[in-house]
């Protein structure tokens, strides 16, 4: 553990609880070091800490709608890559075809969640069907393929060099949040069984260092009777997934955690309640994500009343300054006309910075920066 220097202290007017008790008419903000796990610092503002008249320079935050990105090749190392750095590639899929090779990523662990539409997943471990709201947690190495039964998009998560976990449930233990129990593994079905009676010549498409080899095999690599062992894809889906809540306090966004890395995780915000204490805020506190840079994307739902932001986009916030609540939704800060949240999005907090990459920029909605206005 990190010693830290330690100090707790109160300046001037303070409340003593964080996100609850804020002196009248004040906006908190957190900064914080290790996200929301190192010591932090709860400010009281008179104004919105979002609310800038102007923002210069290659810092602001980015909103780009994958939704408008064409449908790609068949292959996933063509995908359209947005968002990357060293630890962390995300891509946007869209697949309307059957796969005509089988794909292998040599450089991480793949974590898929399927935006929209089924499909069909066979791979070395065997056969999976997999719909919209899946993760899809294909282990390095795997031999895979989809066969889509709807046009498929979806966001690629690449934890290079790197394997996925679970988080450390902590105090509520390991089977809070998801159950493991509720996480499927391929099966040698059936349907697996006679994809393996197609004779054909399978070309298997390896990317190692962002490069992509072609090993032809003249059968169907597919072909194991059987397997055993701890490693195998794993499957998750987002209404699997029972959110920690707090009657009485707002938690960070890392109560949400659902697969960590070495360099970045990825959480889920999925329905909940909204907190019902008088005193306790009801929306994300502004904070500095100043240790992570922030992407966020929105599955389905309404997005704390985010103008502009549909299912299908990604927001990213580099980190380096106050983000939080828009406008309409921090009028209800403290009072909710809704019982509960309803959206699902995935979050990626990376420690390292991200770079938006051309094909990221080329459906960016430049307007995002300004959408904090009249707050
Ligand atoms: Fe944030």
């Amino acid at each position: 553990m990190k010693r830290y220097i330690p100090i707790s202290r109160t300046e001037g007017t303070a409340s003593r609880q964080a996100h609850c008790d804020l002196p009248e008419g004040t906006y908190e903000r957190e900064m914080s070091k290790e996200g929301f796990f190192g010591p932090a610092a709860f400010f009281h503002h008179r104004h919105p800490p979002t609310g800038w008249s102007n923002f210069e320079g290659p810092l602001r935050p980015r909103a780009l709608d994958l939704a408008r990105l064409p449908e790609t090749s068949t292959s996933p190392w063509q995908a359209a890559e947005v968002l990357a750095n060293a630890a962390c590639r995300v891509r946007f899929w869209r697949l309307a075809r059957n796969m005509e090779r089988l794909a292998r990523n040599a450089d991480g662990d793949d974590l898929l969640f399927i935006h929209r539409g089924t499909a069909e997943l066979h791979c070395d471990f065997g056969h999976l069907t997999i719909a919209a709201g899946d993760y899809v947690l294909l282990p390095r190495g795997t031999m895979w393929r989809l066969e889509p039964a709807e046009p498929l998009d979806v966001l690629m998560i690449e934890s290079t060099n790197a394997s996925y976990h679970l988080p450390d449930k902590g105090l509520v233990g390991p089977h809070a949040i998801f159950d493991p129990a509720v996480l499927d593994t391929p099966k040698i079905d059936e349907a697996f069984k006679a994809q393996q009676a197609v004779a054909r010549e399978w070309q298997v498409e390896v990317k190692r260092r962002g490069a992509v080899s072609t090993i032809t095999y003249p059968f169907n690599p597919l072909d194991a009777i059987g397997w055993h062992g701890e490693l195998a894809p794993v499957r998750l889906n987002v209404r699997d997934i029972r959110p920690l809540m707090s009657h009485r306090y707002h938690l960070p966004p890392s109560a949400h955690t659902t697969f960590l890395s070495s360099r970045f995780v990825v959480c889920t915000f999925a329905p909940r309640p909204f907190e019902t204490d008088p005193k306790a805020l009801k929306v994300p506190f502004f904070h500095n994500n100043d240790d992570y840079d922030e992407v966020i994307f929105y599955h389905a739902g309404d997005f704390f009343s985010r103008d502009n932001i549909h299912p299908g986009m990604v927001t990213f916030h580099p980190a380096g300054f106050t983000h939080g609540p828009h406008p309409k939704a921090l009028k209800r800060m403290f009072e909710q006309t809704k019982p509960a949240t309803d959206e699902y999005a995935v979050m990626i907090d990376t420690r390292d910075p991200l770079d938006v990459t051309e094909a990221g920029a080329a459906v960016e909605w430049t307007g995002y920066v300004d959408s904090w206005k009249g707050a």
